[in-house]
């Protein structure tokens, strides 16, 4: 199959229910403590996306065996000490950081050397960020120059450790957290506010952990060794896949969305928050809890009028994943918006911070940047002509969807490669573009 697509036009006016597939996040973990637990769990909704798919195919190289049901996974859980791999055992992440790191945390007490292994992307990205404090354990861990391959022998004799995690980065607080439920002793980690499934997960699990929260800092004590039993779940939407879609909704004319069953867990709704100081009006309903994760269906219509923002950086955590595509609605706000401290972007699949200034430009946007700041002067008439290809940004799934919603948006002839990179976490992106309408070629 060719890919790439080619968009000729703006979308046309819609108003459609959609689900959104299984939060990735959610779903990654929900595999791998399915790993640990004694027994077997039973998970539906699973996201069925590369970086999941290659969660699965790792534990199943660790010795995890799972099957897939009908309605859902079934994973037969080993217990934390139940890992059972051979000598040498190479894993490979993908696209994925937060399998890559989480399954580090997970390693610290392997018998047997494990060597991770990624894509191009993933083996730029620095994994000092977990390897520092998983050494502190006691763990044997070697990289060269902090990237992949990382090789990992564990250790019988860990120590617990108290550890400041200044980044807020979730990947970075969960694979200390995976690995304290193998450690004897309380470890003790200061976090930058970051998402929040692992704790919740291990409340859900009976894992012994205690967070006390101060201003934007979280204290999270959490006792080892622990086991805890197999359990059911059912992973709700992700939010950062409907985020496309919101996006998309607001910046077409006369059209209006519900997505149902997404996960508005408050350590990732930013964008939500941002969107409507920009004037969205971006509505919850039908709001429940489901094992401590908050759900809701999502209502959003086009808005005429949006405004600017300078945004506040206690958002970016909560919507870090979700920037490239709020840039878009600050390209069509009234005013200058502002963004600081976005250093975090570029950290991802690909230089998205980097990637977004070039974008914006290549389509006419006035972008400032100063480092890790920017600024983006919104023109509420921004429309494109002529032609457009997108192309070499790395594979990044997140940068092939904003591309696809901002050439549905702004219009223009547009060419763009790579779009089988959304199968990194949102397989079904395109089969519901079309849902809204499109006609895709
Ligand atoms: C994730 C954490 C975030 C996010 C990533 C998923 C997670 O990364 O960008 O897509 O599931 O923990 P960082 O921890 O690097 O901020």
């Amino acid at each position: 199959m060719k890919n790439y697509i080619t968009l000729k036009k703006k979308i046309s006016p819609f108003n459609k229910k959609i689900e959104v597939s299984g939060d990735k996040s959610i779903s990654i973990r929900s595999v791998l403590l399915a790993s640990q637990a004694i027994g077997k769990s039973k998970i539906t909704n699973l996201l069925e996306s590369e970086d999941v798919l290659n969660s699965l195919k790792v534990v199943k190289k660790l010795g995890v065996n799972f099957k897939k049901k009908k309605s859902h996974y079934e994973i037969e859980g080993l217990g934390i000490s139940g890992f059972n791999n051979n000598k040498n055992t190479k894993i490979y992440a993908g696209n994925s950081g937060t399998l890559a790191r989480l399954i580090l945390g997970l390693l610290v007490n392997t018998k047997k050397k494990v060597t991770i292994t990624g894509d191009k992307s993933l083996s730029n990205r620095d994994f000092s960020r977990v390897t520092e404090p998983l050494k502190m354990f006691g763990t044997n861990i070697k990289s060269k120059n902090n990237k992949l391959p990382v090789s990992i022998s564990g250790s019988e004799f860990l120590r617990p450790i108290e550890y400041y995690e200044k980044l807020g980065s979730a990947q970075c607080k969960s694979s200390i957290m995976l690995a304290a439920i193998k450690t004897p002793g309380t470890t003790i980690i200061k976090a930058k506010q970051s998402r929040n499934h692992t704790e919740i997960f291990f409340k859900n699990l009976g894992i012994p952990i205690k967070i006390n929260r101060k201003k934007n800092i979280d204290i999270i004590r959490v006792t080892g060794p622990s086991n805890f039993k197999s359990f059911e779940y059912f992973v709700p939407g992700d939010i950062s896949s409907s985020s496309f879609f919101i996006v998309l909704t607001l910046l077409a004319s006369k059209s209006e969305i519900l997505i149902k069953n997404v996960n508005i867990n408050e350590s990732r709704i930013g964008i939500i928050k941002i969107l409507n100081k920009m004037n969205a009006n971006i509505n919850f309903l039908n709001k429940r809890v489901y094992k401590g994760e908050k759900i809701a269906d999502i209502k959003i219509k086009s808005c005429k009028y949006l405004k600017s923002i300078n945004c506040p950086s206690k958002y970016n955590s909560a919507a870090i994943d979700e920037f490239l595509i709020i840039f878009l609605i600050a390209a069509k706000a009234k005013g200058t918006s502002v963004f600081k401290n976005l250093g975090e972007l570029n950290e991802k699949e690909s230089p998205r911070l980097n990637i977004a200034v070039n974008f914006l430009r290549k389509i006419g946007v006035v972008v400032k940047r100063s480092r890790d700041n920017i600024k983006i002067v919104g023109n509420p008439n921004l429309s494109l002509n002529g032609k457009f290809v997108m192309k070499n940004f790395m594979g990044d799934h997140r940068v092939c969807m904003m591309t696809v919603v901002a050439a549905l948006s702004f219009g223009g002839e547009w060419k763009i490669y790579d779009i089988n990179s959304v199968n990194t976490s949102f397989p079904d992106f395109f089969k519901l573009i079309r849902k809204l309408g499109v006609n895709l070629n």
